[in-house]
């Protein structure tokens, strides 16, 4: 369904603001290697919340800039890579958090990686066929499964959470892309609870081989949305893809002939937050004042799978 409009938006940060000075002290790294190679400057790290915590507090934002009652949600999408548990899924624990234990709701979790919320939007926007009002997060606690001993992959991540609402209404549309590949080589994963491995591992990666990746991902699915949406580059106001490298922006950016000032950009003070990413800078952008009615936008994320997508909106 193209009649979509997301009614509300909200982001909950974890709790410790980790300066890149800060990593200095646990890996060999420095400030310098950070920024020049990622964009990133800082990351918020929780020591005391759980995904479906954060989770809960973006929804309880995006439920206020909405101003509807919580009542009205009937189903609630969680993309996470890492849940609180195994079962029940963090959309379970959400709902009940939000106090819609007694009500008829359809709650579970997917998991598309760095995609996930693009994901979570395709599908939740076929689902208003069925649904009213569909709660989108995308959350994670990325910390708990990284090795703070690797410094390839230590300084890139961090925790946080996005929400976003959304109903079925001819004052927006919504246009989607979706791509899964397989990654044979496993560039990017996180292997816990395989035959092989009877204990949860961190999260491994080949950041050559995701940078490559992505400098085709992202363009492909800007393209093939814009495409299905009948518009063209130059008719988009902001760009809002996942935050993982200022690197890979401005490689998009620039074979995209895109302004980058039409980009939004919080990495360097999020870092990567995975699933969390584009939800959490999409609600940024909003509070910032940068989006506006009638205003056309791409969402973007490519991710471990390999996975990739695009959204398109008009607000
Ligand atoms: N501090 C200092 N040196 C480092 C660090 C660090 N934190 N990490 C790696 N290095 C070293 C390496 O060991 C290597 O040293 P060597 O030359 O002596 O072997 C050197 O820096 C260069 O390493 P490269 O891996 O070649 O560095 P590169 O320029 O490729 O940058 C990076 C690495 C930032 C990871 C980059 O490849 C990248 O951003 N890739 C994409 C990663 C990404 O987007 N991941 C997430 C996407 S999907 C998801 O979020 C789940």
């Amino acid at each position: 369904m193209e009649n979509v409009k997301i009614i509300g938006c909200g982001y909950a940060k974890a709790e410790k603001k980790l300066f890149n000075t800060d990593l200095e002290k646990i890996v060999d790294t420095s400030d310098e290697w950070i920024v020049q190679r990622t964009g990133i400057h800082s990351r918020y790290i929780t020591q005391t919340k759980n995904t479906s915590d954060l989770a809960f507090e973006a929804a309880k934002k995006a439920i206020k800039d909405a101003q509807i009652d919580v009542s009205l949600i009937d189903c609630i999408l969680v993309a996470t890579t890492t849940p609180d548990c195994i079962t029940p899924s963090t959309a379970c624990l959400v709902q009940e958090k939000l106090g819609l234990n007694g009500q008829e709701c359809t709650s579970f979790d997917l998991n598309a990686a760095c995609s996930g919320f693009v994901y979570g939007l395709s599908l939740a926007s076929m689902m208003l066929e069925t649904y009213s009002t569909i709660l989108v997060i995308g959350a994670e606690t990325l910390s708990k499964i990284i090795d703070w001993n690797d410094r390839n992959t230590c300084v890139l991540f961090g925790d946080g959470a996005g929400a976003a609402l959304i109903q079925k209404s001819n004052q927006g549309r919504m246009v989607s892309f979706t791509k899964s590949t397989g990654d044979k080589d496993g560039f990017l994963m996180c292997k816990g609870l395989s035959l092989q491995e009877k204990e949860m591992s961190y999260l491994e990666m080949n950041g050559k081989e995701v940078f490559r990746f992505a400098i085709e991902a992202m363009p492909y699915s800007i393209e093939k949305v814009l495409e299905k949406a009948n518009q063209k580059i130059e008719d988009i106001d902001l760009f809002i893809p996942h935050q993982a490298n200022i690197r890979i922006l401005k490689h998009v950016a620039k074979k995209m002939k895109i302004d980058f000032d039409r980009i939004f950009v919080n990495l360097d003070e999020f870092g990567n937050t995975s699933s969390a990413s584009i939800a959490i800078a999409l609600a940024q952008a909003k509070e910032q004042g940068k989006i506006k009615k009638g205003m056309k936008m791409v969402l973007t994320g490519f991710g471990a799978g390999f996975t990739s997508g695009a959204i398109y909106l008009e607000w």
